[in-house]
Order: C-alpha cells, then sequence, then structure tokens
C-alpha cells in the first residue's frame, strides 16, 4: 500500500485544490476503512475457526466423557487465547486504530504502521494457538508469538497516544481555549478508561511474554499450570476486556440507547475497585478478589445509569429494535458472573462454578457486548456502509444469550455433581451458541461485501470544476 501515503505526504508540500483534499481525505478514508474490514475480518475467523470451532469440540469430548478434565489443558487454553487475544483483541485494535486517532484528532497514522501492527498480532496470536493444539517446536513458538503480541500492542499504544494534530490547535484559536477545554473535559472520563484498559493490556502481554518464557525454559508442556491459568483469566477478562468495554459504553451508550450523563467520577472508581479485585486475584487472595470485582461492576452499571430511565429514546436507525435490552442483558450477565465467582471461591471443588463464571462473563457480557455494540458502530466505520440484516442482528443476540443460560446453568449441574442428566444440554448449548457466532459473521461479512454509498462531493468542490 506504498502510493497512497505517499500521495498524501507529497500533497502536503504544496497548497491542495479543494478538489484534491476531498480526493486525498476520501481515499485516505477508503483505505482506513478497507484495513478496519481486514482486522474485523480476521478477528472473525478467529473466533469462528481456532476459537469457537475448538471450544465446541471441547466440549463435545468433556460431555461425552462426563469429566471435566477430559480434555487437554493445551487446548482449552488455545481455545481461550483465540477467542480473548484472536477475536476481541484484534477487534479493539481495529477499532482503536480507526477511531482514537479521530476522536483525539491527531494527525493522520501511516497506514503502513497499522498493517505492521496487523500482522505482528495476527502471526503471533496463530504460532499461540498451534503451539497449544500441535506441540511442535512449541519451545521456540510460544515466546516468539507472546513477543510478537507485544510488539504489535507498542506499535498500537504508541500510534494512538501520540501528539495530537494541528487542527485542535487550529480550532482553538478560532473558536476560543474554551471549546478545546470542553472538549478535552467530555472526553477525558472514558479516555481514562481506555488509558486503564491499556494499561491492563499491557500488563496481560507483558505476564503472557513472562509465563511464555518460564514455560519454555522449565515447563514439560505449552499449557500454564492450572492456578496460575486461573488467575491469569482474571487478568486477561476483568484486567483488559472488562475494562475496554466499560471504556467504550461511557462513550457510546449515553448516546446510542439515551442515556442521562454519564456519572464520571464514580466510572473511575469502579476502575478502581476492578483494579483492586484483579490485584488481589492475582496475589491468590480469591475471595476479597471477586467481592470486589462485584463492587466494581455494580458501580461502573451505577455510573452509566443504564438501568435508570432514559433521557431521550435510544437511537435504533441501522440496528433491531431490541439492541438497547440486549445491552442491559450483558452487564446483568457481567453481575451474574462476579456473583458465581464470590460462590465459587466459597465452597472446595468448585471447578464447575468458576467455569460457569467465566463462561457468564466471556460469552454472556463480552460477546453480547461485541455483537450489540459491533452491529451498531462497525457497519458506520467501514465506509458508511448500512448493516446487512437487523433480523440476523436479533437472531444472534437471542440465539447467543439462550445458549449462554442453558451452558452457564448446565455447567453448574453437571460438573458440580448435581444433576447428571446436564451433561446432556452441554452439547446443545454448544451448538446454539456456534450458530450464534456463525450468524453474526456471516451478518458483518455480508455487511462489508456491499457496496458503500458513494460519497458526495462538497459543494465548493463541485462549484469549482464547473
Ligand atoms: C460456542 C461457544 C463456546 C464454547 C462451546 C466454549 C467452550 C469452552 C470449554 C469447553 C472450555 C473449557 C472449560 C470449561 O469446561 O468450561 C472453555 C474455556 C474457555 N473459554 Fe470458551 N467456549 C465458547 C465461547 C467462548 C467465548 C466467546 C470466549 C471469549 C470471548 C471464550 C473464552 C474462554 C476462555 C478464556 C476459557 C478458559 C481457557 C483457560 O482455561 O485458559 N469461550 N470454553
Amino acid at each position: 500500500m506504498p502510493a497512497l501515503p505517499t500521495r498524501i505526504e507529497q500533497s502536503t508540500e504544496r497548497d491542495l485544490t479543494p478538489l484534491e483534499v476531498f480526493e486525498v481525505t476520501s481515499a485516505r478514508e477508503t483505505a482506513l476503512s478497507r484495513l478496519l474490514m481486514l482486522y474485523i475480518g480476521t478477528g472473525l475467523i478467529f473466533m469462528l475457526l481456532p476459537g469457537t470451532f475448538l471450544g465446541v469440540w471441547n466440549l463435545l469430548a468433556i460431555s461425552s466423557h462426563r469429566a471435566a478434565d477430559s480434555v487437554s489443558p493445551a487446548w482449552i487454553q488455545a481455545h481461550g487465547h483465540a477467542q480473548i487475544f484472536g477475536w476481541i483483541g484484534t477487534f479493539i485494535l481495529g477499532i482503536g486504530f480507526f477511531s482514537i486517532p479521530k476522536l483525539r484528532r491527531m494527525e493522520p497514522l501511516a497506514l503502513s504502521v497499522v498493517w505492521a501492527a496487523w500482522g505482528l498480532w495476527t502471526v503471533g496470536v496463530s504460532l499461540r494457538w498451534l503451539s497449544g493444539v500441535c506441540p511442535w517446536q512449541w519451545r521456540a513458538l510460544l515466546p516468539v508469538s507472546a513477543v510478537l503480541e507485544l510488539a504489535a500492542f507498542l506499535i498500537f499504544f504508541r500510534s494512538v497516544s501520540g501528539h495530537r494534530g494541528q487542527s485542535l490547535e487550529k480550532d482553538g484559536a478560532s473558536a476560543g481555549n474554551e471549546r478545546v477545554t470542553e472538549e478535552k473535559a467530555k472526553l477525558d472520563e472514558w479516555v481514562l478508561v481506555v488509558i486503564a484498559a491499556s494499561v491492563g493490556l499491557l500488563l496481560t502481554l507483558l505476564v503472557n511474554l513472562g509465563a511464555s518464557v518460564f514455560l519454555s525454559v522449565q515447563g514439560a508442556s505449552p499449557d500454564l499450570p492450572a492456578n496460575f491459568d486461573q488467575r491469569f483469566l482474571v487478568l486477561e477478562t476483568w484486567g483488559f476486556l472488562v475494562v475496554f468495554v466499560w471504556g467504550f459504553s461511557a462513550k457510546w451508550l449515553p448516546i446510542f440507547l439515551g442515556l442521562r450523563s454519564l456519572r464520571g467520577k464514580t466510572l473511575l472508581c469502579a476502575v478502581a475497585l476492578n483494579s483492586a479485585g484483579v490485584l488481589a486475584a492475582f496475589t491468590g487472595w480469591m475471595t476479597a478478589a471477586v467481592v470486589l470485582l462485584l463492587a466494581g461492576i455494580i458501580t461502573a452499571i451505577y455510573s452509566l445509569r443504564l438501568f435508570e430511565p432514559p433521557a431521550r429514546p435510544a437511537k435504533v436507525k441501522g440496528v433491531h429494535a431490541s439492541f438497547p435490552i440486549f445491552v442491559r442483558v450483558a452487564y446483568i450477565w457481567a453481575v451474574v458472573a462476579a456473583a458465581l465467582g464470590i460462590w465459587a471461591a466459597a465452597v472446595p471443588n468448585s471447578h464447575g462454578i468458576w467455569g460457569a463464571s467465566r463462561h457468564a462473563l466471556t460469552v454472556g457480557f463480552l460477546a453480547t457486548m461485541v455483537f450489540a455494540i459491533g452491529q451498531r458502530v462497525l457497519p458506520a466505520f467501514s465506509g458508511m456502509r448500512l448493516l446487512f440484516s437487523t433480523k440476523l442482528m436479533f437472531i444472534a443476540l437471542l440465539l447467543l444469550t439462550i445458549g449462554c443460560l442453558l451452558r452457564v446453568s448446565s455447567e453448574i449441574l453437571a460438573y458440580q455433581g448435581f444433576a447428571r442428566s446436564a451433561w446432556s444440554w452441554l452439547p446443545v448449548s454448544a451448538v446454539i451458541e456456534m450458530t450464534a457466532v456463525t450468524l453474526f459473521a456471516i451478518n458483518l461479512f455480508a455487511t462489508f461485501a456491499r457496496r458503500p454509498p458513494s460519497r458526495s462531493r462538497p459543494r465548493s468542490t463541485m462549484t469549482s470544476r464547473r
């Protein structure tokens, strides 16, 4: 892709006509939208094959043997890594590259940087998955994959935290400093939350690198020991993904759901409680950890005012009208996840309850939020397209909710030995969830395949052409 940046760089050396400015800007936007679609498409492939397919395979094996430990931990961890880093992580990087420079009014990023981060991240996550499912050369591949993932993130972080562009200063000069200060204040809380989430991701990747090097030198197999894995899971879910979702919720939900203004400081308290919970889990203090995580999510919901009467009607144009309900359902799942964590920490041999808590968080909260918000924002980000089908969106969200309900309940009943018949519901839940993620992927791929509406030229350029 060298042609486009070169043209843009050359074009800044002389004054451009309005038509040239329009053409350069719109070519850049198109290139960036294509790159976003590449990131999202890559995330969807990770979600479908290395993620969901392997997850379903694992669950079918577990339910047929009626034993949670009948599947190799390396396969389970490969599935988890593909979902968390391959699917949601790739989505976050793509959306971040696309939206943060615009929101911060930065100079346009060099597209080569976005490509480089995509290449390093995709190869890193793929190698990690391969070293789990097929332990060929895993001692070398594991640390290499961790280094590649960290390098991709550092490129991303350096790019989106760079200096703001000239446009802000120009705006400030013309419209008065108050406007700049006001916008900065408006951005502050959600930006701080996204920064906290980025720190969580950085810590996750550093711990992942340390653990990979340790395993490669000392380990007997590529999987993390169960005790460490459980703590690491808290870091990669509550410590990074959940906080990103809060940040994007604070930015978008007041607009999309017509909510009353965010209680910004309260949201920052929620992040502090959540971080304390993650730290407590990492030091092995599980009971305190889950209580803090529950307090954090309840505080976050209060700060977002999700369950208060809205100030304005929700904006559901282009998505299914049930969108606001599913966003609220997702947050209820996060509370359920934390509450199940408290139960699991209080009783011995609670493998099934921990599994149900993890599933309520990853599928109930995270996947539902990605399904709901993703289908709301991604069509517009990918060149002002329209979502292919709002009905498919609804069916996918409904199936995901039903599948998750069945899975969370049957995992507790079967794994904890409360009801033997629940072993046979597990495969049903897996197939329902797999159908949901497949429909979600079809809807997004079909949206990207649609022709975007053509951009209309600005009035001044049309006049200058005549
Ligand atoms: C069709 C949907 C899915 C199925 C059938 C599935 C299946 C499984 C199974 C069988 C396990 C092993 C632990 C247990 O028995 O509970 C597991 C663990 C896990 N899953 Fe899933 N899963 C699905 C979706 C997801 C999604 C959407 C995410 C993340 C967004 C996810 C993240 C994880 C993680 C992080 C683990 C723990 C890995 C570890 O122990 O290191 N799963 N999943």
